[in-house]
């Protein structure tokens, strides 16, 4: 999968400030992000409006519990008609393919399995709080190859990362696992929380499958033409 449009996370607190948001594209299709502020505030009833409105949707909740837990939750979001969800690598093997496995049992014949991805290490994480915090002292790019691999084997088909592991993560795992990169900025823009960050036109040189982006868009004065704009440097499409 190479994502063509940017996936815009829609971090907004309610419905209404989210389709006020939604409005200025007047219809266009959108592949959004639903992460825990919007969907523990709506419901799963925001994803069923989301889809009305022909978005697609990757529903961010980064699951990370025992692996039975894990299975369940994965069981229930697969009726959802989401398109991509995911989990913290951090969780295990284990952990990974019970989610995997709850995915499928939840997904009904002839309904298409919404991919399964893992979040290595957050783009807000540093490589000093890695070891200050962490109190791992294996350096970044090494923790996140080692839970790509492990992703990989738990039948995952891909990882969250940053821009800047991306290429490394395709040439040890395998050159279509899905790298989906946050932590995107244009090269004026505040990095806001984000460590790893990077601009659209580095993730595509880097071949990311897909990139998440935010507030670089809905802070942006004119959301619109932030989208545009990151589109085009990210996927080289007028719009
Ligand atoms: O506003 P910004 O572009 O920084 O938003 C990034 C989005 O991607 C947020 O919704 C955040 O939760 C999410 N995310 C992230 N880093 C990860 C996984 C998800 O920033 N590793």
């Amino acid at each position: 999968m190479k994502q063509t449009s940017p996936i815009i996370a829609l971090d907004f607190a309610s419905r209404e400030e989210t389709f006020s948001f939604l409005n200025r594209f007047h219809g266009k299709k959108l592949f959004v992000k639903v992460g825990m502020e919007l969907f523990y505030q709506e419901g799963p009833v925001i994803l069923e409006q989301l889809m009305e409105r022909d978005c697609q949707i990757f529903l961010d909740l980064k699951c990370h519990d025992i692996p039975t837990t894990v299975y369940k939750a994965m069981k229930r979001l697969a009726r959802f008609g989401v398109s991509l969800v995911n989990v913290h690598a951090a969780g295990g093997k284990q952990m990974m393919e019970a989610a995997l496995e709850g995915l499928e049992a939840g997904t009904s014949a002839g309904q298409k399995r919404p991919s399964l991805i893992a979040v290595t290490q957050l783009t807000s994480t540093s490589a000093e709080m890695l070891k200050d915090e962490l109190l791992i002292e294996e350096t970044l790019l090494h923790t996140v190859l080692h839970y790509s691999k492990l992703a990989k084997q738990a039948g995952l088909d891909g990882v969250v990362c940053s821009v800047h592991e991306a290429e490394h993560i395709r040439q040890t795992v395998s050159p279509d696992f899905l790298t989906v990169t946050p932590g995107i900025r244009l090269a004026d823009d505040d990095k806001n929380d984000q460590m790893r960050v990077a601009t659209p036109s580095y993730a595509k040189e880097k071949g990311v499958s897909a990139i998440v982006v935010g507030r670089s868009i809905t802070q942006a004065i004119d959301p619109v033409q932030a989208y545009q704009k990151i589109a085009l440097e990210w996927g080289g499409i007028r719009k």
